[in-house]
């Protein structure tokens, strides 16, 4: 199965993708993940990002086309992958549209995490993360079993540094500008499927075999 999922800042992507890739069994690609994986190791590309990612503005598109492109040759996303945060902007849709005739393979679906506006600024500011395995928390929505420490992994959990008011906002304002104009692209392709991603994580992820089974 080959996947996109969307929604705003928050909106639960990396949560359901962690769901998805467990249950059908297929890699979990997340732009944000490999730009942050660089900044820890501080390469050239880690540098570049931070300075777009910190003020909550997009890395450039000829950058993150370059690096999604080599990731999905790898030989893992032969059987399948799902794309996180990936396309952004109609430039990269149209890339990976192209990419993908020339590997003679199609999308399945894009999913679509529909959230309102309002309640995102607080998923944001509460969230809390692994930087060792990965696991995102949330202090009030998804607690961990003992505060500030990983489940999965016992290390100390932390914040994301763009996960500030000021930030988040105009990550906010940066997905109704560039990112929104792809679902009525995908919506024109047959292939968006929307689920409510305002319910308890259990039930938003119901929703999302419902809508991949049909
Ligand atoms: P990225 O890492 O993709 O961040 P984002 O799109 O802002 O999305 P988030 O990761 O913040 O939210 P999410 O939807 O994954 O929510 P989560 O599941 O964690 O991108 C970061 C930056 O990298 C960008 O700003 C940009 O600079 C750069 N970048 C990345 N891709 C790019 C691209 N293609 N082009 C250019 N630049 C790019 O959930 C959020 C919180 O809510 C958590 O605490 C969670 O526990 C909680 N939660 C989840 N679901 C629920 C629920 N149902 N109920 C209650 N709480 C919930
Ligand atoms: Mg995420
Ligand atoms: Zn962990």
């Amino acid at each position: 199965m080959r996947l996109l999922i969307m929604g705003r800042p928050g909106a639960g992507k990396g949560t359901q993708a962690a769901n998805i890739k467990e249950y059908y069994g297929i890699p979990h690609i997340s732009t944000g993940d490999m730009f942050r994986a660089a900044i820890k190791e501080g390469t050239e590309l880690g540098k570049l990002a931070d300075s777009y990612m910190k003020q909550g503005a997009l890395v450039p598109d000829e950058v993150t086309i370059g690096i999604v492109k080599e990731r999905l040759l790898k030989e893992d996303c032969k059987k399948g992958f799902l794309l996180d945060g990936f396309p952004r902007t109609v430039l990269q849709a149209e890339a990976l549209d192209n990419f993908m005739k020339e590997q003679g393979i199609a999308l399945d679906a894009v999913l679509d995490v529909n959230v309102d506006q309002a309640i995102l600024i607080r998923r944001i500011v509460g969230r809390r993360i692994c930087k060792t395995c990965g696991a995102t928390y949330h202090i009030e929505f998804n607690k961990p079993k003992v505060d500030g420490i990983c489940d999965n992994c016992g290390s100390p959990l932390t914040q994301r540094p763009d996960d500030t008011i000021e930030t988040a906002g105009s990550r906010l304002d940066v997905y109704d500008k560039q990112t929104a104009p792809l679902l009525a692209y995908y919506k024109q392709q047959n292939l968006l499927k929307s689920v409510n991603g305002d319910q308890p994580l259990d039930k938003v992820f119901d929703d999302i075999k419902e809508v991949l089974s049909k």
